[in-house]
C-alpha cells in the first residue's frame, strides 16, 4: 500500500539544491511540508521562497550536533512530525591514493556518513510516532570504478552497507530505511568541490551521457521518484534501488 504524500512531513539535508531542491519541489508540489538545510543560506532561502510557505528553510552544517539538532527540532515543529528523513548531502573528494590528505578524508567520511548517522538517530524517535522512512544516498560510484574517486565512493558504499543494518535495527519499530542510488545528474557537486569549472563539468556530462543505456543524464525530479518509492512503499526496507539510465550496466561499444 502506498501511502499519501499529502500532509506528510520531510527533512532533508542538503535540499538547497541539486537533487535535494529537486525532492523538495516534489513533495512540495504533491502536498507535503518540507525542512531544508544547507550551509549557504542565499542557496536554501532562494529555494525555499520559490517552494512558498511549505517549504523551511534551515541554515545549518550537518556536521555540528547542535545544528543537527535545531534542524531535527525545527523540521518537526514545521511539519507538526516527521515522516522521513532525506539525507541528500554530500561533499565530493577525489584524489589519487597516494596523495590523498587524512584531514580531507576524516572531512568527507564526516560529512557524508558520520552526520547522516547521527541524524538518523536523532529522528528514529519521530519516525517511529509515523511508521516513518530514512533515505539515504548512495551513487553510480558503488557500481562503476572510477580511478581517482576512491574517498566519495567509499563513503557511499558505507551509506549502502549502513542502510541495511540500520533497517534491520529499526524494523521492530516500522522504520522503513532504504538507499538512493543515482546515475549522473547535472549538479553543482563537483562544482562546489573546486574540482571542475562549470563549463569542464558540462563537457564531462556530455560525454558521460552515451554510457548510459537510455542515452541521456538524469534529473532531479527523476531521482525524486525513486525517493517517493522508498518513503511511500509500506514493504520495501534495507534495499538499494539503482536510478540511472542504465549507466551502470556498463554499456560497451562491442
Ligand atoms: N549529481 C550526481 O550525478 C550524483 C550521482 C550520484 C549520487 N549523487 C548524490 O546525490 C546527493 C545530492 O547531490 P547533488 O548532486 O544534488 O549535489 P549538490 O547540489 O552539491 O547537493 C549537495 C548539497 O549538500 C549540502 N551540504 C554539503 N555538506 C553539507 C553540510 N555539512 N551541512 C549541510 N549541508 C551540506 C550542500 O549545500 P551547502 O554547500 O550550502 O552546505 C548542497 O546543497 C549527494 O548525496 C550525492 O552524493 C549525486
Amino acid at each position: 500500500m502506498m501511502r499519501a504524500i499529502q500532509g506528510m512531513s520531510l527533512l532533508i539535508t542538503g535540499g538547497g539544491t541539486g537533487i535535494g531542491a529537486g525532492t523538495a519541489a516534489y513533495f512540495v508540489k504533491h502536498g507535503a511540508r518540507v525542512t531544508i538545510c544547507g550551509r549557504r543560506a542565499d542557496r536554501i532561502q532562494a529555494t525555499a521562497k520559490a517552494l512558498g510557505p511549505a517549504c523551511h528553510a534551515v541554515v545549518a552544517d550537518i556536521t555540528v550536533a547542535s545544528d543537527r539538532e535545531r534542524l531535527m527540532n525545527e523540521a518537526v515543529t514545521h511539519g507538526g512530525g516527521l515522516d522521513a528523513l532525506v539525507n541528500t548531502a554530500a561533499d565530493m573528494l577525489r584524489g589519487p591514493i597516494s596523495e590523498l590528505r587524512e584531514d580531507d578524508l576524516l572531512k568527507v567520511f564526516h560529512t557524508n556518513v558520520v552526520a547522516a548517522m547521527m541524524l538518523t538517530g536523532l529522528a528514529v524517535p519521530h519516525l517511529e510516532q509515523r511508521k516513518g522512512a530514512v533515505v539515504l544516498f548512495g551513487s553510480v560510484h558503488t557500481r562503476r570504478a572510477y580511478p581517482g574517486a576512491s574517498p566519495y565512493a567509499a563513503t557511499k558504499g558505507a551509506l549502502e552497507t549502513l542502510t541495511k543494518v540500520i533497517a534491520a535495527e529499526v524494523g521492530g519499530k516500522l522504520i522503513r530505511v532504504n538507499c538512493v542510488v543515482p546515475g549522473a545528474v547535472p549538479t553543482d557537486l563537483n562544482i562546489r568541490a573546486g574540482l571542475f569549472t562549470e563549463e569542464e563539468h558540462n563537457k564531462r556530462m556530455d560525454a558521460i551521457a552515451p554510457y548510459h543505456v537510455l542515452g541521456r543524464v538524469g534529473t532531479p525530479e527523476e531521482i525524486a521518484e525513486a525517493v517517493d518509492y522508498c518513503i511511500r512503499a509500506e514493504w520495501f526496507t534495507g534495499q538499494s534501488i539503482v536510478i540511472d539510465g542504465g549507466l551502470s550496466l556498463g554499456l560497451s561499444p562491442f
